[in-house]
């Protein structure tokens, strides 16, 4: 099937990813055959929230394929200041390039814009949801530090409740085989509910713990995240969680000799300078495999045809009570939800509505 957008990495097949891999690792080993990939294309890059990685990473991706990039990394600096909604944002940019990716605060915002948008659209992160290319991003480098994906022991640490990255991760993994997941983290700060019903769901092997140290020696790959202190609402329930984790030089001891130990960046200071120097630390590697397969995803996809959106029905209001999902925030979105074996899913930014 064609991924036209790339919003959620549940829609992922096993056939595109080693596709697009496929072309990453011809992209890695010649670069220069690809220095004209994208020429006359170009790309909206919509950043409502700050980035260092994601955004610099597409930047340079499409620059090194030929293509030029023009967008934002300041809403205030266009006319959404003015009051503009995401649609009409949106049926602006995609009349104007060949590709969006944008990063909003707002949960389900690219699915929102897909609704409109004549061009693909990337998620480049939607407040505390899913971050699909950082997955790209993580696949990438398992593939390349490991040969493969399959049969390992991930511990996924920290922030798992707002650390979006965490949660398109394991989306992503649970497509591959024989893998056990170690959900590290303060019980405050644990998974969502529909991370534990997917994994569940999937027959996953999966455990929630709260220390890292314990579980350190049964691990393949380390994948720590930071607290989000810019998720939390509450800032004394911040001020409980934050330094929880801290990976040291001398936590690494107890650590297999060939784990990996991936970020998805940026740190504040959950793992110590020191730790950098270990070469199972894989973490600065990681943005830069970030940059190549993004290059594989701008040029699979800003070359398909244009096409028309489908009639979109305006809904009446938000969704569901969730305060991050965009649906609170553009009332005409349609009302997009999926049944459960109790109550409803918000298709926006997967939470429960009307559950019992
Ligand atoms: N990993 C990541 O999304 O980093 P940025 O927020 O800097 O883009």
């Amino acid at each position: 099937m064609e991924q036209r957008h790339l919003i959620n990495i549940d829609t992922m097949s096993l056939d595109w990813w080693e596709e697009l891999y496929a072309l990453c690792s011809r992209i890695i080993d010649n670069p220069s055959d690809f220095n004209d990939a994208c020429r006359g294309k170009v790309m909206a890059s919509l950043f409502y929230e700050p980035s260092t990685r994601t955004n610099f990473s597409f930047q340079t991706a499409m620059m090194r394929l030929g293509g030029s990039v023009f967008g934002f990394s300041n809403p205030a600096s266009s006319s959404i200041a003015k009051g503009e909604t995401l649609m009409d944002t949106i049926k602006i940019c995609s009349a104007y390039a060949d590709a969006i990716v944008m990063r909003t605060p707002w949960e389900g915002a690219a699915l929102a814009a897909s609704l409109y948008s004549e061009i693909p659209v990337i998620n480049a992160g939607d407040g505390g949801h899913m971050h699909p290319t950082q997955t790209l991003t993580d696949l990438t480098t398992i593939c390349r530090k490991r040969g493969s994906i399959e049969n390992f022991n991930i511990g996924l640490c920290g922030d798992l409740k707002n650390g979006r990255t965490v949660h398109s991760l394991i989306m992503a993994l649970s497509k591959f085989p024989n893998i056990s997941f170690y959900l590290i983290s303060p019980r405050d700060l644990a998974a969502p509910d529909y991370i534990l019903q997917h994994l569940k769901r999937e027959n996953q092997r999966f455990i929630e713990v709260t220390g890292l140290d314990a579980v350190m020696p049964q691990l393949d790959i380390l994948y720590m995240t930071r607290i989000q202190k810019e998720r939390f609402t509450d800032p004394l329930e911040y001020e409980r969680n934050k330094g929880v984790y801290i990976l040291t030089k001398s936590k690494m001891k107890r650590a297999k000799k060939d784990l990996i130990v991936m970020h998805p960046l940026p740190r504040v200071d959950e793992i110590a300078l020191d730790v950098d120097e270990d070469p199972r630390a894989v973490y600065f590697e990681q943005a830069r495999f970030g940059m190549f397969i993004r290059m594989a995803l701008l040029y699979t996809m800003c070359r398909m045809p244009r096409k028309a959106p489908g009639a979109v029905k305006a809904g009446k209001g938000p969704v569901c009570t969730n305060p991050r999902c965009i649906t609170q925030q553009e009332h005409y979105l349609p009302n997009l939800t999926r049944e459960l074996e109790r109550g409803r899913r918000c298709l926006f930014c997967d939470e429960e509505i009307g559950g019992k």
